[in-house]
């Protein structure tokens, strides 16, 4: 079948890749759309370290080919989204609703398939870059047969990490001044959360303007350019301490929630910045292992500011998936207008090239 592998240099496409049956718990997929996050750039360019050879992708949606054995959630037919996070399900962690702090979850690569006869592995337990894939269980999750696999795709990173950053890892109330940094697929999904949770500002910052439309369409108040304004200092502008001094004692004043959704530390440095009293800074984006930025201590402990990391949102997949297609459903979340184009899984590159010229906000293969 045909797959886009990491060689441990680059991607490539190859037809000479086939996947095993499924075992006792584990569903065989038909992968039918695929979008590409920027995560998977960062296994491509090293940003993200993973052994090869590896099936790519993880944002992924299908029907689901044939079942293991034990498996009752769902049925060969149904139309599934891949969830990510393929935690044990019966650990404390898992049983407190946190599976994305299941110690399981993280780290087990597995070699369902293999690439010219040698034994390949997959990626964040999905490998949605392939005709057929093998997950687990827990991780296929039934969906409407409505919701077109297209738009569906885009549920299993991008939008529950956005949408769960602000649902799960944040506690937004309505009137609260926001501000998030990339207006990429898990920035769009974020700046919708925050839309759907009544936020009174909500900024969105990117340093190409031509993030801008899509972001004030689908719920940002206001958009910066950072290429062009410090973004720090206009977000104080917009939110200032007080009409005739926008940073207050202490740099009061600015948000009270921030998303960093680039994966860059100077990008963290703005977002813990641009924090009023009491504010958090939500850090979405995965810049390199080892990377470090230095925050000034007391910018967080004399005025309760906080940092917190956001795994996938925090998701449940089975509790927050359908969650998020009844939003769907009823109009409040659009993933439609998020899908700027469809490609055929050969022209991986092309996604990529066009993500990086801004031209995107998802980019979703199809098999
Ligand atoms: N924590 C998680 O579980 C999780 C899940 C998915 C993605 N991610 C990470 O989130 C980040 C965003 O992913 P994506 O798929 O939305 O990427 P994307 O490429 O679609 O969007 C990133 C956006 O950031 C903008 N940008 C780049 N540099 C900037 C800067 N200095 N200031 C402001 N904006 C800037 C880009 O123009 C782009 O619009 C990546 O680091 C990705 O690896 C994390
Ligand atoms: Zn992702
Ligand atoms: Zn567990």
């Amino acid at each position: 079948m045909r797959a886009i592998v990491f060689n441990g240099e680059t991607a490539e496409i190859r037809d000479d890749v086939e996947v095993r049956k499924p075992g006792p718990n584990e569903v065989l997929v038909r992968v039918v759309a695929a979008g590409v996050c920027h995560s998977d750039i960062s296994v491509v360019d090293g940003t993200i370290p993973w052994p090869a050879p590896s099936v790519m992708g993880h944002e992924g949606a299908g029907v689901v080919e044939a079942i293991g054995d034990n498996v009752s959630r769902v049925k060969v037919g149904d139309h599934i989204v891949i969830g990510t996070v393929a935690n044990c399900g019966i650990c404390d962690r898992c049983n407190a609703g946190h599976p994305t702090w299941c110690k399981q979850s993280i780290g087990n690569r597995t070699e369902p398939f293999t690439v010219g006869g040698v034994p390949g592995g997959n990626f964040a337990a999905t490998s949605s870059f392939a005709e057929m894939t093998i997950i687990k269980e827990v991780q296929a999750v039934p969906i409407d047969k409505e919701v077109p696999l297209t738009s569906a795709c885009l549920i299993a990173c991008g939008v529950v990490t956005g949408v769960g950053s602000v649902f799960n890892r944040a506690n937004v109330q309505p009137g609260d001044v926001t501000a998030v940094f990339g207006a990429g697929g898990v920035g769009l999904s974020v700046i919708q959360a925050l839309r759907i949770k009544a936020a009174g500002l909500i900024i969105a910052v990117d340093t190409l303007a031509s993030k801008g439309k899509l972001a004030l369409e689908l719920g940002a108040t206001h958009f910066i350019d950072a290429s062009k304004e410090d973004a720090v200092q206009r977000i104080r502008e917009l939110a200032p301490f007080s009409a005739d001094n926008a940073e207050g004692p202490f740099k009061a004043g600015g948000a009270n929630w921030t998303f960093e959704c680039v994966g860059h530390p100077a990008v963290t440095g703005s977002a813990v910045e641009s924090l009023d009293w009491g504010g958090t800074c939500v850090q979405v984006g995965v810049p390199a292992p080892g990377v470090t930025y230095a925050v000034p201590i007391t910018h967080l402990t004399q005025v309760d500011r906080s940092i917190v990391g956001s795994r996938a949102g925090g998701v449940r997949a089975q509790k927050d998936i359908p969650v998020i297609v009844d939003m769907y459903k009823k109009g409040l979340l659009d993933l439609d207008r998020m899908v700027s184009k469809t490609y055929p899984m050969e022209d991986f590159f092309k996604v990529v090239d066009d993500m990086h010229e801004g031209k995107l906000a998802r980019g979703v293969l199809t098999f």
